[in-house]
């Protein structure tokens, strides 16, 4: 396995990023996930853009899109995988101890891992835990997700594949990895980004090609709802047929299928969308 550490691709086993790099230190870093099918990315300029967002909301300098373009393309005609995740990761770079940042500049990794195709519906939990729609960080995809990591092991453990998370104020917010749609008499909704959720580019994609709404909606619409869906970069449009101790008289139901089926059409066509 290569993969690319700041200027150029390395061999996993041997690629050293300092132990005082801040991302490791702190958590002072961002990323992004996406898919690759036979080596072609999804959607690469959305994630670039988010990327900068993401670099900007932290004080990082701007990523080069060039360079993680470049970069990108070296890792995957380096690892050739039918269907892969490849992670960038962008940090504060070496620096001190404490929560103030170094004069290293950033560093870069882009990485591949193999995927296989998520099943069409899943299990969620709710957690107790709440997403912060005000916090410094929100909205930014950063790689302090050590909160992501306890709610998610807590869904692992009560057999599911996500948790959802409400937001200070109890309204549905996200998952830990993916955002949440429900089907009210036939309407798709999903949070607004006030809610405090990432602006997934799977939710912006479904929402442009499904007409879903951006609507407030309390935690415990989960237990009403007819239908529910997750998205994300590697779920897609994926069904929902349990919320706690909840089942789901269909998934996919039929306005899920139909979401389904469109967002399948729709990125088959236009892989930059
Ligand atoms: C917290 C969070 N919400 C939502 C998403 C979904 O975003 P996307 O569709 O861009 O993958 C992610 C991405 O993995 C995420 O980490």
């Amino acid at each position: 396995m290569k993969i690319w550490l700041d200027d150029g691709l390395q061999d996993t086993e041997t690629a050293r990023v300092s132990v005082f790099d801040h991302g490791l230190t702190v958590g002072d870093g961002i990323f992004e996930t996406l898919k690759a099918v036979d080596g072609r990315l999804f959607a690469l300029t959305r994630h670039l853009d988010r990327l900068t967002l993401s670099a900007r909301g932290l004080g990082l300098p701007d990523p080069d899109h060039d360079e993680v373009r470049r970069a990108c393309a070296a890792v995957l005609e380096a690892n050739p995988v039918p269907l892969g995740r490849l992670r960038i990761t962008y940090t504060g770079g070496h620096g001190p101890l404490g929560s103030d940042r170094g004069e290293h500049g950033p560093t870069l990794v882009v990485a591949l891992g193999e995927s296989s195709p998520r099943p069409d519906s899943t299990a969620v939990i709710t957690v107790p835990w709440t997403r912060n729609e005000r916090g410094a960080l929100t909205g930014l995809k950063t790689t302090s997700y050590a909160e992501n990591v306890v709610a998610l092991a807590r869904a692992r453990a009560h057999g599911a594949s996500e948790a959802l998370f409400a937001n200070t104020v109890g309204q549905l917010c996200e998952g830990t990895g993916s955002n949440v749609f429900v089907v009210l008499d036939g309407e798709i909704h999903t949070p607004p980004l006030a809610s405090g959720c990432l602006a997934g580019i799977t939710r912006a994609l479904t929402v442009q090609w499904t007409g879903a709404k951006e609507t407030d909606l309390p935690l415990d619409v989960l237990e009403r709802a007819d239908e529910v869906f997750l998205t994300s970069t590697l779920r897609d449009v994926q069904a929902v047929h349990r919320v706690d101790a909840r089942e789901l008289p269909v998934a996919p139901g039929p306005v899920t299928a139909k979401a389904m089926r469109v967002f399948e059409e729709r990125s088959g066509h236009d892989l930059d969308p």
